[in-house]
Formats: structure tokens, sequence, C-alpha cells
């Protein structure tokens, strides 16, 4: 019992005060929503611990107590006309506290529910996130044109302050999770669900989608970084305003690559005329730190790889290999990493 008691505190208490960095663990929250979710975990995992030993022990005392008996003992005819009295007393006893404990149950999840609706979304921060194969796509203020930017794959969110997400998408149901912030909220097509959260603490945070949407589902990682107001602000204001342009040949020479290349088909880069929304907005490119939803780092080797051969990495995702001379596919490198 000693060491069951410890494997429990262990299970517990091990997540909350062992690990140093959150990344991504539900047993870690760092937002009130996250918190609400915890605490309904602790609740059902305590319930159901209690109900799983109480009935490991009651078949533990059934089997020591069961009668004993060899080919020579005559039958026991005795329980055939005795009433079962015990027996109907202890299913009855069963059966109550089933329902007390299902109730229970029921009674901490409508809790937990009306808690994570009821986030207060005052002076909140409004961000349109659809789903797509398979990345995310985020517009900031959707509904103030002088504030509104696109970006990918990459949220930042104010640290204190509610963020509303509205969710959607165009094909497949995805499914938009950040452990350490929130529970799961589906993106269905052709309806738009919200999803309120808040960061009560500084942090990266992993993302990852939930429902199996394709075959790169498992690639559909994100981040959101909760900064403090004053950083969140200092990078809304960078990403609002339109790339960097090219300070030098080489990056002049990379920027032709790009504008003359199928890259225009599909991206943009706000300041130029590539103006696409089939995939990823690479105006602040270099300001992430992954590409290709969370699979690489942003570094210039994984980014080569990832023009020259990106179904090697992300089979069957839109994203065409796309041959260039080394000289221009240097060029290109130099001035994406150029678009801070
Ligand atoms: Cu999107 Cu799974």
């Amino acid at each position: 019992m000693t060491r069951a008691c410890f494997f429990f505190a262990a299970i517990v208490l091990l997540p909350r005060h062992a690990l140093a960095a959150p990344f991504q663990n539900a047993l870690l929250p760092t937002g009130v929503q996250a918190d609400h979710v915890y605490s309904l975990w602790l609740v059902m995992l305590i319930t159901c611990t209690v109900v799983f030993i109480a009935i490991v022990v009651a078949f533990g005392l059934a089997l020591w107590r069961a009668p004993r008996a060899t080919e020579s003992t005559p039958p026991d005819t005795a329980v055939i006309r005795t009433p079962e009295r015990r027996l109907t007393r202890a299913v009855i006893i069963g059966t109550v506290l089933s329902i007390i404990g299902l109730l229970g149950l029921l009674i901490a999840s409508v809790v937990t529910d009306r808690a994570l609706a009821s986030l207060p979304l005052k002076d909140g921060l409004v961000i349109q996130v659809s789903g797509q194969q398979w990345w995310w796509q985020a517009t900031y203020y959707p509904e103030d044109p002088t504030r509104a930017f696109d970006t990918a794959n990459e949220l930042h969110i104010p640290v204190g302050r509610p963020v509303l997400l509205r969710l959607a998408s165009p094909d497949v149901i995805h499914s938009f999770w950040v452990p350490n912030l929130s529970g799961k909220k589906d993106l269905i097509p052709g309806h738009t669900l919200t999803l309120q959260l808040r960061a009560d603490k500084p942090g990266v945070f992993r993302g990852q989608c939930a429902e199996f949407c394709g075959y790169q589902h498992a690639k559909m990682g994100f981040l959101v970084i909760a900064d403090d107001p004053q950083q969140y602000e200092q990078w809304a204001q960078a990403q609002r305003a339109p790339s960097k342009q090219p300070a030098d040949d080489v990056q002049k020479r990379g920027q032709q690559v790009f504008l003359n290349s199928p890259c225009v088909m599909c991206h943009a880069i706000q300041g130029t005329s590539a103006n696409a929304k089939m995939a990823p907005d690479l105006t602040h490119l270099a300001s992430r730190q992954t590409l290709a939803a969370g699979v690489l780092p942003n570094t210039r080797g994984h980014l080569a790889g990832w023009i020259v051969d990106p179904q090697h990495i992300k089979p069957g995702t839109n994203m065409p290999a796309i041959t260039l001379p080394p000289a221009d596919l240097q060029a290109l490198l130099v001035y994406l990493e150029s678009l801070e």
C-alpha cells in the first residue's frame, strides 16, 4: 500500500516539479484553461485509482474466502434454499457507490466545462486560425484591416491577456491542441468554432493537430509563444510591416529568383508582387523558429533541404520540389534568411 501511494504520488507530482522546461505537456498547465483541465484529470485519476484498488481488494478477498472442494466433497445445496441476502446487499451497495462515483465525475466535468466557457474575454486578442493540409494559417486582428497581418505555424500571444481563436478549415477536420495552455478544439469545414485561452507565464509551447487529417497529420505541429505584453506588441508591429527590401546584390538576386520561380504561385511576401495565399506567408519567415509546420528547425541547411526536396521530408505535401542552379539557390536562401 505504501508503495502504491509512492507510485501514485510520483505519477501526480513528478510532471509538476521534476521536469524543468515545459514543451508539450498537459500535466504542466501554464494557463488558466489548462489548469481547469488538469484539475479535472486529477479528480478522475484519484477517483478511478480508488475504484480500481477497491475492486482488486474485493476480488482478492473473494478468492481468499472461496470454499475449497475436492472431488469427494459432497455438493453444497444449502445456497439453493437460503435467500442470498448478503449478496443482494453487496450488489445494492456496489450499484449505489458506482452511481455516486459516476455522478461525481459527471458533475466535475460539467463544472470544468462551465469554467472553460467563462474565461472573461474583455480586451481579448482575436486570431483567425485556418487548418490547412498540413500547416496552420493565422490572421491576427481579422476585423481591423489597419492592424491585421498573416503568419503561419507560429503564434505569439501576450501573457495575461485572453486570446480568442476562431477556428476554421476549408476541407478536412483538424484539431487545435496546445496541451500546456488549453484542451482541444476541432476545426470543422463549414463552421467557425472558437477556443479561448490565456497564458499566465511566458514560454514556448508546442501544439499539435489532434485529429487525423491526412498523410502528414503527425507533422502538423506549431508553436505558441507567450511573450510579455510589451514584447508581444513589438513582435506584432514587426509582423505588420512589409518585408525587408534586399540590402545587397545577393539578396536582390535571391528576390528575383523567388519572384521568377513557382514559389509565387502559392506564397506571399508583403512588399513584393508575391501575394498568393495557398501556402505559408513568408513575409517574416526568418523570425520563425521552425519550418514546414514545426517539422524542421529554421536554419539555412534545413531551408535548402525543404526547397530542394520537400517530398522526402513530408511526403504528400503540396510543396513541390524546386530545382535551381546552385548560385540561384544560395541567393534565394540568403534572401529568405533576411526576411526577419
Ligand atoms: Cu491536421 Cu491532423
